[in-house]
């Protein structure tokens, strides 16, 4: 016997699923029972048996439902902003000539350090709710603004209230190689020490990390300082993403992919040889043009390359404070294709099939699928490409069950 279902929605199906152009049933139909999709297909192959007294039935033709979306690479918690920062830039001062200035990520650890838990949960909660307008209902946030053992504890503890708050998978990773905080001037290594031997082992005893993240880069960390940070991540147990290639080739891709990385991220100077190191590993190339705007790049990242050798590509905001001010992923993706030429196809498998990829989530999130959580949105358009064309103004409604 068919059990009945909780709810069925018919309308145009971008179920995300990997084969055809957005995995698209134009006359579909999505069934939902127990918080998971238990149906999908066909609206005239949906077993009658399957629809009883309390089915919620609603009939949505003329509209698009997708899955929800994932925003797999922000920094939603800070202290503060670098309006200041940004006005120089625009002056001509470069995103790394300000970093090394002592400005840059250590003006956010500065603000970051001083807020208070409660008032960082506060200002975060209004990004969250404006990501969330946009359809996401997985969001991934890092730390990285702390770079001492309680600061980043603060920040990782306060992204997982705002999960709570608001309803919202939240995955936290642990960014402390994000920056050589001021106490560790020139004493690079010894802040490395601290992040494998003290900070990085309290951080995962608490569970308080899904993922370790990193930032390779020469105003960052060197290869070698990032290799010690993933080697006590693996003696964790604990899966690793890295920025890598943002403003320099720094081999930061092929090295992400050394360690089976769920994702490399940025990616503007990645080399051939780093894309198909991407595709070897199954790393999921994470690429963020709010960064790539903001800090005026001028370069794209090979997207090209990565459609040849096969690297799912995810879009995500990258919201922070210095190089991508941004909170609205339907942006973010508007802007992939606008500067990175994406298609709208490949922008909304960023947000969805492929940025559940870069998150570890492909069982639970990510396609319409049977057997995953029922979290769907519904669009007011006339077809999928829509939510990369429009810039601004197209918001769906969120089921949640
Ligand atoms: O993803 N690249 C490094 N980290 C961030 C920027 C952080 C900041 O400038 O505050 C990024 O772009
Ligand atoms: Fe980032």
């Amino acid at each position: 016997m068919i059990e009945f279902l909780d709810a069925v929605f018919y309308g145009g199906i971008a179920t995300m699923r990997p084969g055809t152009p957005y995995g698209a049933i134009a006359k579909g139909a999505v069934g939902v029972r127990g918080g998971r999709i238990a149906f999908v297909g066909e609206r005239s192959a949906v077993p009658a048996a399957a629809i009883g007294p309390a089915t919620a039935v609603r009939d949505l033709a003329g509209t698009w439902i997708t899955p929800g979306l994932i925003d797999c690479h922000t920094h939603l918690v800070f202290g503060g902003n670098r309006s200041a920062e940004f006005e120089e830039r625009l002056a001509g001062v470069s995103y790394e000539a300000a970093a090394r200035e002592g400005r840059g990520i250590l003006s956010t650890v500065a603000a970051t350090r001083a807020a208070s838990e409660a008032d960082l949960i506060e200002v975060a909660s209004r990004r969250l709710q404006t990501l969330m307008r946009d359809g996401v209902t997985t969001v991934e946030i890092k730390s990285g603004y702390g770079l001492c053992l309680d600061a980043e504890l603060k920040m990782l503890r306060a992204a997982r209230a705002l999960g709570q708050r608001h309803g919202i998978r939240v995955r936290t990773s642990f960014l402390g190689a994000h920056a050589i905080p001021a106490e560790f001037a020139g004493r690079a290594d010894a802040y490395v020490d601290a992040l494998v031997q003290e900070i990085l082992p309290a951080v995962a005893a608490e569970g308080l990390a899904d993922a370790v993240d990193g930032f390779a880069e020469a105003i960052a960390f060197s290869p070698a300082q990032i290799t010690r940070v993933f080697e006590a991540a693996a003696r964790l147990g604990l899966p690793v993403k890295l920025h890598a290639d943002q403003l320099t080739d720094g081999n930061g891709a092929a090295l992400a992919a050394s360690f089976g990385a769920l994702s490399a991220d940025h990616l503007e100077y990645t080399s051939d040889a780093g894309a198909r190191a991407l595709a070897r590993a199954g790393t999921v190339a994470v690429l963020l043009p709010g960064a790539y705007a903001t800090v005026g790049a001028r370069q794209p990242p090979p997207v090209a390359a990565f459609r040849t050798h096969g690297v799912a590509m995810a879009v995500a905001t990258d919201c922070n404070p210095g190089s991508s001010p941004l909170s609205s992923l339907l942006m973010a993706m508007n802007l992939a294709c606008c500067l990175f030429r994406l298609t709208p196809e490949e922008a909304l498998a960023g947000v969805t099939r492929h940025a559940a990829a870069a998150l570890g989530l492909s069982d639970e999130v990510g396609t319409i699928e049977v057997g995953k959580a029922a979290e769907l949105l519904i669009w007011d358009v006339g077809h999928p490409r829509e939510l990369s064309y429009w810039m601004g103004g197209v918001f769906p409604e969120v089921v949640l069950f």
